[in-house]
């Protein structure tokens, strides 16, 4: 009997707190009207000062088991996608285990920055499809707020912070991850183009370190738009040609949420019209490894992904990284 990999469940948690444009405009010299135009935002959900990304994402992961009516005690992976985990180590994904009572899982983090959440689903259709996991939990979760220079205009406006989870299990009906594509280019590893310099193996967190901003995110905002453009729609082929499906058959196409005219240009590329693109970086700005789970989880909840549809979900990060999932409900 052939196995594959369903998602059986999802949730998503986003911190109450709005943070709008109008917000933004008392903290640096920027407008509503900016942000709109060249990203699409209009507001960011910010996490409280005491909450780390695993608060985040147990809520999102309870949703999920809920959803998926599961016991956490059958979860036997749990693989966090994360920049932002709570500490260096224990892995954010321990944090979450003992959060939602997972005892009998094994647990880890994935660091593949927005890429992350679909770099999980890929490992966990592999180790269900070889037979060698049942029921694993995959989330994406980030908390931004910490790592984003308030002060600097180029960076700020772009961040959110959120988690979105998904029960993936076992099943012989053929349903669920149809194709999974991931990559990486390390050639693109520059801090200058996406990145935070300090805090890790390379340069401490020194007092000129955190003067600099270097603990801070870094990015050059027009190399990463013409990067997504391009790397996106490339990785959305793959997984349409392995799994032998034309664009024109895609239901809902989910892209990462990083700004609307990346989103908007690469369902274009791809030839998927305007309606079958799911769009929520209004609401939410970059959530990094938790927007397209979110976005999936929503689409879901109000019913733009129903049972049976077929959902393309594609994706970009700093690595670079990327990938796209290829999903039966
Ligand atoms: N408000 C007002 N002005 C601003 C702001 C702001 N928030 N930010 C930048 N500007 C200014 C710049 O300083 C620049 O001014 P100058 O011409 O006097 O130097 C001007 O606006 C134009 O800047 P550009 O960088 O050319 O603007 P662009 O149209 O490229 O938009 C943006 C910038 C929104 C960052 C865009 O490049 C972008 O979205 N890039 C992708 C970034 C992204 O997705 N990052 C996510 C990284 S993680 C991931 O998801 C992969």
């Amino acid at each position: 009997m052939a196995r594959y990999a369903a998602i059986t469940g999802t949730g998503s948690y986003l911190p109450e707190t709005v943070l709008t444009n109008f917000d933004l405009e008392k903290m640096v010299d920027t407008s509503d009207e900016w942000i709109r135009q060249r990203t699409g935002i209009a507001e960011r959900r910010i996490a409280e000062d005491d909450t780390a990304t695993s608060d985040l994402s147990v809520q999102a992961a309870r949703l999920a088991i809920k959803r998926a009516q599961i016991d956490p005690l059958e979860i036997e992976m749990i693989l966090v996608a994360t920049v932002t985990p709570d500490t260096f180590f224990p892995s954010t994904a321990c944090y979450v285990q003992k959060g939602i009572g997972a005892k009998n899982a094994a647990a880890m983090d994935i660091s593949a920055a927005c890429a992350g959440f679909l770099y999980g689903l890929d490992l966990a259709n592999g180790l269900i499809v070889s037979g060698q996991y049942d029921t694993i939990l995959v989330v994406g979760g980030e908390v931004f707020n910490n790592i984003v220079d308030w002060n600097d205009r180029n960076t700020c406006v772009l961040f959110g912070d959120g988690a979105g989870a998904a029960i993936v299990q076992a099943t012989e009906e053929p349903k669920g991850i149809l194709a999974s594509y991931i990559g990486s280019d390390g050639d693109y590893a520059d801090i200058d183009l996406l990145g935070i310099p300090a805090g890790g193996s390379r340069m401490p967190v020194t007092s000129e370190a955190i003067d600099q901003k270097l603990d801070k995110i870094q990015m050059n905002g027009r190399e990463v738009f013409k990067l997504g453009v391009r790397l996106m729609p490339e990785a959305a082929q793959r997984a349409l040609s392995k799994a032998n499906v034309s664009v024109e058959e895609i239901d809902l196409l989910i892209p990462h949420q990083a700004n609307l005219r990346i989103i908007e240009a690469v369902g274009d590329r791809l030839g998927v019209p305007r309606e079958k693109v799911y769009i929520n970086v209004d609401k939410y700005g970059n959530t990094s490894a938790a927007t397209v789970i979110i976005a999936l989880d929503e689409a879901i909840q109000d019913g733009r992904a129903k049972p049976g549809d077929l959902i393309l979900l594609v994706t970009f990060g700093a690595g670079l990284t990327w990938g796209s999932t290829l999903l039966r409900l």
